[in-house]
């Protein structure tokens, strides 16, 4: 048997997609299924609007006049996620499974497709720490997202942008502990079962120590 010097700590599984695509939904509904399981586990949500950097961001999202350079909204997004690393850490060396709503990859998509640099846009995440499982909810028939609730309220809410992002999302399509589901005419509930399906091998802790991008 092959001996292990790490002790069991909690999973860090990411929920990636495209603006509307049913993330915060899914999110939810997969740490209430953990709570029900009684398994430890925390939401965080990227960006987290309620911190003092978060706040900001909020306020470049809703409010279309303010103005800031690409590379600074990078970086406050950036600087939104290395706020909140050490509690990601902790969390997960307490056992403690971590699922987010958005978070490293979203930062270089939705950068880069503004025409920044990809690996410029990668290098302000370098030093946090990497999911263990990265779920992609594909939405292949975009017109589906135009017709949603509230869309085209926030900054990036227009089809040609989410193109873009789209495209720059693919580039990390085949990274390892990258799984794509298609969304499409699916129910929340049947997409909250292939998730689970997805990560259930996790929910019990992982034996290897926290990697980072
Ligand atoms: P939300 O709708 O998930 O709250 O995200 C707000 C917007 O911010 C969404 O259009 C995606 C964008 N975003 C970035 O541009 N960079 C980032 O690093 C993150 C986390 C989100």
């Amino acid at each position: 048997m092959e001996e292990t010097n790490y002790k069991k700590r909690g999973a860090l599984i990411l929920i990636e997609g495209l603006d509307r695509t049913g993330k915060t939904t899914q999110t939810i509904a997969l740490m209430n299924k953990l709570l029900n399981e009684k398994i430890q586990a925390n939401l965080i949500k990227f960006p987290d609007r309620s911190t003092p950097i978060g706040k900001l961001i909020n306020t470049y999202l809703i409010d279309k006049e303010t103005q800031l350079s690409d590379e600074s909204a990078h970086l406050l997004f950036s600087a939104n996620r290395w706020e909140l690393k050490d509690k990601i850490i902790n969390n997960l060396q307490e056992g403690k499974i971590i699922i987010l709503d958005r978070y490293v990859y979203s930062g270089v998509a939705y950068s880069s497709a503004k025409g920044l640099d990809f690996n410029w846009c990668l290098n302000a995440d370098l030093g946090l720490p990497k999911p263990d499982k990265t779920i992609f909810l594909n939405l292949e028939n975009d017109q589906d997202l135009i017709n949603r609730k509230g869309y085209g309220e926030e900054r990036y809410e227009v089809k040609n942008f989410q193109d873009k992002v789209k495209l720059k999302f693919t580039r990390f399509f085949n990274d390892k502990n990258w799984e794509i589901i298609k969304v499409d005419n699916k129910t929340i509930d049947q997409i909250s079962l292939e998730i689970w399906i997805k990560i259930k091998d996790l929910i019990n802790g992982i034996e290897k120590p926290i990697e980072f991008f």
